[in-house]
Formats: structure tokens, sequence, C-alpha cells
């Protein structure tokens, strides 16, 4: 067996073709049944498309490198499920381009944070970490508390999500200025609209400043919606099984 083993060790373009035989086993067995499947994604009631105040704060989130610090992604280990909630399913990141999960954890798992605290909290929290949280290393963020959300370009970002998949309708992309500013003024006249189209949208005065939209009324929408639109206390994985 060893002696044989050596004609392989002392021929490289014989071991090379070998290791290409044994990889490509490797890789059918893994990418030929993805050819089968109708999608690797399941179908999850509750998933719908980021609101457009959603959406430019993810941006934000984004623009101000949030995932270097934070993950989106709870995995399906108990120590995960029991400190962050239900494990993340691939459908709750299907409408994100590009996806979020992060490979960093300086912060805590942001993918359940929705709901976990008030708007107040989120808002000092954001200006000034140490002031609620006394040890924490995370900078603050005050300058978006002083930044009006840009919104000429609102339409245009849900037809580019829409351009990859999205499932925006031509009626969203036509209303997204008008949802955009519903959202963050519960007195306005477009919010009943605005529910239809994005069942569960948080409306609000997220940071308390009614004077103008600003980026962290749009970031904390963001956060507040995170992880909370599937409902699982009905959510059966069974269901999905095709
Ligand atoms: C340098 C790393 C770092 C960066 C960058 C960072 N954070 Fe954090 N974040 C932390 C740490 C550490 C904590 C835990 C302490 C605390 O709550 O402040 C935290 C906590 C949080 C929490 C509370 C989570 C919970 O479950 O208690 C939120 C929400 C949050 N960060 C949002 C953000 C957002 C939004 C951004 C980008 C604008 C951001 N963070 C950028 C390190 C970071």
């Amino acid at each position: 067996m060893l002696a044989k083993h050596e004609i392989i060790e002392k021929n490289s373009t014989l071991l090379l073709v070998l290791i290409l035989v044994v990889v490509s086993i490797g890789g059918l067995v893994e990418i030929a049944p993805l050819f089968y499947l109708e999608s690797t994604i399941e179908k999850v009631k509750g998933m719908r498309p980021y609101s457009p105040l959603e959406l430019v704060g993810r941006n934000i989130y984004i623009r101000e490198g949030c995932y270097n610090c934070h993950s989106q992604m709870i995995r399906p280990l108990r120590d995960e499920a029991e400190r962050y909630g239900h494990y993340s399913l691939a459908a709750e990141s299907m409408y994100d381009h590009p996806f979020q999960w992060g490979s960093k954890r300086t912060g805590p798992d942001l993918a359940r944070v929705g709901g976990r605290y008030s708007n107040e909290w989120h808002v000092a929290h954001m200006i000034n970490p140490r002031s609620v949280v006394p040890e924490s290393i995370m900078p603050g963020y005050p300058h978006l508390a002083t930044t009006a959300i840009r919104t000429d370009d609102i339409a245009a970002h849900l037809r580019a999500n829409a351009g990859v998949g999205v499932p925006y309708s031509d009626e969203m992309i036509e209303a997204a200025f008008v949802d955009l500013m519903a959202q963050s003024d519960p007195d306005a006249d477009g919010v009943d609209e605005l529910m239809v189209r994005y069942p569960k949208a948080i409306v609000a005065d997220f940071d308390g400043n009614p004077a103008f939209v600003s980026e962290l009324d749009a970031m904390i929408a963001y956060l507040q919606m995170l992880g909370t639109l599937v409902d699982f206390d009905s959510y059966q994985p069974e269901e999905n099984l095709r």
C-alpha cells in the first residue's frame, strides 16, 4: 500500500490528476442536487421587502460599516438561540442585497434586535453608547441625528433592488417618497397605505425630533424591524418541506 502511494507522491502529474478526480466527486455531491431543487430558500410567511425608510436605514448601516462589529446571523446552536432567539432562516435575508451576515462580532448579533429596546434607548445609544452601556466600546454616531436623509433618490433605490429580484411593485416604487415620509410621522395621511404595502412597519418619530427626517430616524426604523417579520410562535419548519 505504502509502496504504491510512493508512485503517486513521486509523480506530480499523476498526483494532480488524482486530486482533481477526488475533488470533483466532492463537488458533484454538493452541487448536483442544487439543479434539482426548485429553491434553496424555503418560503416563510411574513417576509416582505424593506419599507423605503428601513431601506435608507440599511444603506446607512452599510455606509457606516456597522457590519465590521455586528453580525446578522444567529446560528442553529443552543447558546446562540438562547441568547438571541430563533436561529436565522435563509428567507430572512432573501431581500438583502448584499446580505449582512457579517463575520465579526465585536458587538452582539443584531439579527433579532428589533423591539428589544425602546426608540429612546436607541437614540441615546447611537449618539453616545456609553450613556446607556457604560462599558461599551462602540463608537458614537451623533452625526446621524443632525443629518437629514437624502430623499430624491429613494425610488431609484427601490428600482435597483427590484432589478436584482426584490419584489417591489410599480406601485411601491411610485409611492416610495410618500411611504418614506409617512413612516416617520404617525400623523401623516399615508400611514394606512404604508401598512398595506409593508405589513408590520413601525410608524414613529423615531428620533423624537419632528423638525426633519434624520439619518437616525432611518437607522432606528431599520434596527427596530430586524428579525420581527417572521412570527416564530406559528412558524413550522415542516410546512416548508416540499
Ligand atoms: C467598533 C465596533 C462597533 C461598531 C463599528 C458598531 N458597534 Fe454597535 N456595538 C458594539 C459593542 C461592543 C456593543 C455592545 C455594547 C453596547 O451595547 O454598546 C454594541 C451594541 C450595539 C447595539 C445593541 C445590541 C444589543 O443587543 O444590546 C446596537 C443596536 C448597535 N450596537 C448598533 C450599531 C450600529 C447601527 C452601528 C453602525 C452605525 C454599530 N453598532 C457600530 C460595537 C460596535
